[in-house]
């Protein structure tokens, strides 16, 4: 498949990206700073470009099979509106390219539950951000998923539990490998379309 991966120089985004490699796909990285990738490879094409920019996405996404986004703000604790506006520019361009799977992360912590408020009161800004990015990808008319992951790992596996709109029980970790995982999956088996999907190891 022609994946388009946004948030590719993240952390999260670095693992879809070699994972997507590692299983067949044909990659296009779009980033803001393309010297930070410094992998190589004949199906990987890095395009700079703005996560926020409507005309630039539009322009890039056409004739992908899918986009996945791994975005994030750099800074949790400040105000930012980036997951909004990006979601807001890349399901626009999306619907102008013809392009209808859209797999994006968002946070567990929007979840119902004590742990989760309380997540969700520390990281207030963070959390109002990908709330709003939600509703944007809900009403962008597109064939979306939603993943909802907790508190992310740089451990090494791959495996990961998921459940539609809820947590995992006893979900409190998940690796960066396994949600990067979860993405691929979800798009190569056509699953949980129009779903939030809680995952968690
Ligand atoms: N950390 C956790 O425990 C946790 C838990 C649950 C959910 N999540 C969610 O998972 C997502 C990914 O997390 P992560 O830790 O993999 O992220 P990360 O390593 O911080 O990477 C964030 C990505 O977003 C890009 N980005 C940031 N600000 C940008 C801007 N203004 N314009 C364009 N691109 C920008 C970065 O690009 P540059 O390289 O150019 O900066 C980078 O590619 C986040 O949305 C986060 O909310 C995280």
């Amino acid at each position: 498949m022609k994946l388009f991966v946004i948030g590719a120089t993240g952390r999260t985004g670095r693992e879809v990206v070699q994972q997507a490699l590692a299983r067949g796909h044909h990659i296009t990285a779009f980033v803001r700073s393309p010297e930070s990738i410094t992998l190589r490879d004949k199906r990987l094409t890095v395009v700079k470009g703005n996560a926020t920019d409507e005309n630039q996405l539009a322009e890039a996404i056409r004739n992908h099979d899918a986009v996945l986004s791994a975005l994030g703000p750099r800074e949790v604790f400040k105000p930012s509106s980036l997951l909004h506006d990006s979601a807001l520019a890349t399901t626009h361009a999306m619907q102008r390219s013809g392009v209808k799977r859209l797999v994006i992360l968002s946070a567990a912590a929007h979840f119902p539950g004590i742990p989760n408020r309380i997540v969700s009161l520390i990281l207030r800004n963070h959390m109002r951000d990908s709330l709003a990015m939600e509703e944007v990808v809900q009403n962008g008319g597109l064939d979306w998923t939603i993943a909802r992951p907790p508190r992310l790992t740089e451990q090494d596996y791959t495996t990961y539990r998921s459940r539609e709109d809820a947590a995992p029980k006893m979900g409190f970790s998940l690796s960066r490998k396994a949600v990067a995982a979860f993405m691929l999956d979800a798009i190569e088996q056509k699953k949980h379309f129009h779903k939030i999907v809680g995952i968690a190891k």
